[in-house]
């Protein structure tokens, strides 16, 4: 009775091993990634490049995210010495511009001095703040802010 008991446990594990391998297989076949379906060692055609979001204001999805760039930056430059994005996000040009004026948190010093112009450690903007791509996504996602507007 014993063994009968181990006998048939173990037949259901290896039933269970091999479906597991066999819905394994499955997916690998349906899935496919961004490179597409070309197998490794051949190169891949350059993918489009994707238009970006623009227009609405995106929301934030908390309270201290960097709001993420509604417009395309491709032509700004940002180097060592140029910042285009000052050009129109710094007060007072941003009145002009009817652009958001650049957060108070960036005129701070590393060691919390109030600075005249944006600090040295927020120079490089798009470190934080990106723009989005049109595309539909590989795998859905149903992501909702936990703080809503
Ligand atoms: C020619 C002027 C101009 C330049 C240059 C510019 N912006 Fe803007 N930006 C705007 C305007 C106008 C808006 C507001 C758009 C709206 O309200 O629909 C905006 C919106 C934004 C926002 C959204 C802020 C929020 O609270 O939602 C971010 C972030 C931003 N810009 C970052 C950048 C960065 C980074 C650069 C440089 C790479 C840059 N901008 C260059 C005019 C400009
Ligand atoms: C190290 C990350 C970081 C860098 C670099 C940075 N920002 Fe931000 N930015 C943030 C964060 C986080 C917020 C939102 C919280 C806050 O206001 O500090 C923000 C907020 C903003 C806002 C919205 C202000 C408002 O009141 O709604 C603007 C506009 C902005 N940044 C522009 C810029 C520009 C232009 C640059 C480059 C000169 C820049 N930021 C560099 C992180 C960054």
């Amino acid at each position: 009775m014993n063994r009968w008991i181990k006998g048939a446990a173990l037949g259901l594990a290896v039933v269970g091993l091999m479906s597991i391998s066999v819905s394994g297989g499955a997916r690998a076949e349906t899935l496919q990634s961004l490179r597409g379906a070309s197998s490794i060692d051949e190169a891949d055609k350059a993918p489009d490049i994707a238009k970006q979001k623009t227009g609405e204001r995106f929301t934030r999805a908390y309270r201290q995210q960097p709001p993420m760039v509604p417009h395309k930056i491709d032509k700004y430059e940002i180097d060592l010495k140029v910042n285009q994005c000052i050009g129109c996000h710094d007060w007072p040009q941003n009145v002009k511009e009817n652009a958001p004026k650049i957060s108070e948190t960036h005129y701070l010093s590393p060691t919390g001095v109030r600075l005249n112009k944006v600090s040295g450690s927020r120079w490089f903007c798009n470190q934080c703040h990106v723009p989005q791509a049109l595309l539909d996504p590989l795998v859905t996602n149903t992501f909702e802010s936990a703080i809503g507007q």
